[in-house]
């Protein structure tokens, strides 16, 4: 049988995120919607927008395989623009000692942390991370996810991270979800350069960057800017040569202190700056000023016992708000993308419209893409996602629960629960 396109029809709130590039400040509250909506997907692309009504005097329901959004909501599908959820092994131990109350920084300073995960990920073949990843990826779909972006970063090395990087282009490849890769080997410093922080940016600028750029093996290029991590100074450095041989730049900024990582991202023109707990104010007018997305991670700070990122004021300074998981080993062990959306409504300030943009037109944006993917405008990829509810407003009320009933990547039904 001949493979049908796709036509959406009845949908009770059809929410397009209308829009080809990333929303600031007020905009943000823009999500455009259409009652009774219909969406018609050719060739995995989306062709038309409209009311069921309209739709329907041009396109034949016989035409395509139809499908009756009545009393559902339609979205497009979530952009987790900040992951790092290539990983070998796990760090519920120290998830306890956390609760018990020893600080991220106590954990990592005695030898733990992202070097227990390093040495793991070291060990792991290339078979088990990409097994693993697929399991994952698996995962993120079902929640409504239909790009995602992956960091390397646990390996510290040459070898590591470049099988890192590798596993996720193979996934990229492979498994029908859209992967923006980026490479964070300035992570941490490896055990063989303790102390040596210069020599190791020396060491990725010199030996890794060329070697991830030749294989175009990553597109962006991030830093964990952090104190007692990569200092404003050492990662200005990493960022400059980076852009300098191509790559877009993002950071993890003021994530623990407020070290200027927020106003560092605005000076590199990175594309984004992550975390921001603790960004100041001339960050944040920083950012705003240079249209840096301001990525949050509500479940890192939900995780860590931390203070949540000063979203409103972010967003009234004008700032482009994007939120996402952090999904990692160690301070956030979760992709639940309804979780995110609850921490933001509940306890950042951020309206659900809002919260809306920030997964998905603003999440593309973070990671160069909102001219293809993070709303439902006609030209862009079939990516969508049909709740079991008639409104969005039952994301965060059904709290934590995944209420996602369709997904449709490229225009396929991937997932029909
Ligand atoms: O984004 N902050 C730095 N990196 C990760 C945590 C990595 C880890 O603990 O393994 C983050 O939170
Ligand atoms: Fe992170």
């Amino acid at each position: 049988m001949i493979k049908k396109d796709l036509l959406i029809i009845n949908a009770a709130e059809l929410v397009t995120c209308s829009g080809f590039k990333a929303k600031y400040g007020e905009e943000m509250k823009n999500i455009h919607t259409i009652k009774n909506g219909a969406v018609v997907i050719e060739g995995g692309i989306i062709k038309a927008v409209n009311t069921t009504e309209e739709i329907l005097k041009t396109y034949n329901e016989e035409d395509f395989e139809v499908i009756d959004a009545s009393n559902k909501c339609v979205l497009p599908g979530f952009v987790d623009s900040h992951t790092h959820f290539i990983f070998g092994g796990y760090r519920a131990d120290e998830f306890a000692w956390r609760l018990r109350g020893d600080s991220y920084m106590d954990i990592m300073e005695r030898g733990g942390g992202i070097q227990n995960t390093v040495k793991a990920t070291r060990d792991a073949s290339f078979e088990e991370l990409y097994n693993v990843g697929f399991e994952r990826l698996n995962d993120m779909i079902k929640l409504g996810v239909t790009t995602v972006e992956g960091k390397s970063g646990y390996g510290l090395d040459l070898d590591t991270e470049i099988k890192q990087l590798k596993v996720m282009k193979k996934l990229n490849e492979e498994h029908v979800m859209d992967l923006a890769i980026t490479f964070l080997g300035a992570h941490s410093i490896p055990p063989e350069y303790k102390g040596k922080n210069n020599e190791y940016i020396d060491f990725i600028i010199d030996n890794v960057l060329p070697v991830v750029k030749d294989e175009n093996l990553a597109e962006f290029c991030d830093v964990f800017c952090e104190d007692k991590v990569f200092s404003v100074e050492e990662s200005r450095k990493l960022l400059l040569k980076a852009k300098e041989m191509g790559f877009k730049l993002k950071l993890h900024a003021d994530e623990i202190v407020t070290l200027g990582g927020s106003e560092l991202a605005a000076e590199v023109g990175a594309i984004s700056a992550d975390h921001l707990l603790h960004a100041s104010d001339e960050g944040i007018k920083a950012m705003a000023a240079k249209k840096v997305i301001s990525t949050l991670l509500p479940c890192t700070a939900f995780c860590l016992k931390e203070p949540y990122a000063r979203a409103r004021e972010m967003i009234d300074s004008g700032c482009g708000v994007a939120l996402a998981s952090d999904f990692n080993p160690g301070s956030c062990f979760t992709y639940s993308i309804p979780l995110v959306f609850a921490v933001a409504a509940i306890y950042m300030k951020m309206s659900m419209e809002e919260a809306i943009t920030a997964l998905t037109i603003n999440g593309a944006a973070a990671v160069g893409r909102a001219d293809s993917i993070g709303s439902i405008d006609p030209g862009k990829k079939g990516d969508i996602v049909i709740l079991k509810y008639p409104s969005y407003n039952f994301i965060p009320y059904n709290t934590g629960i995944n209420i996602v009933e369709k997904v449709i990547k490229d225009g396929n039904v991937v997932v029909n629960i």
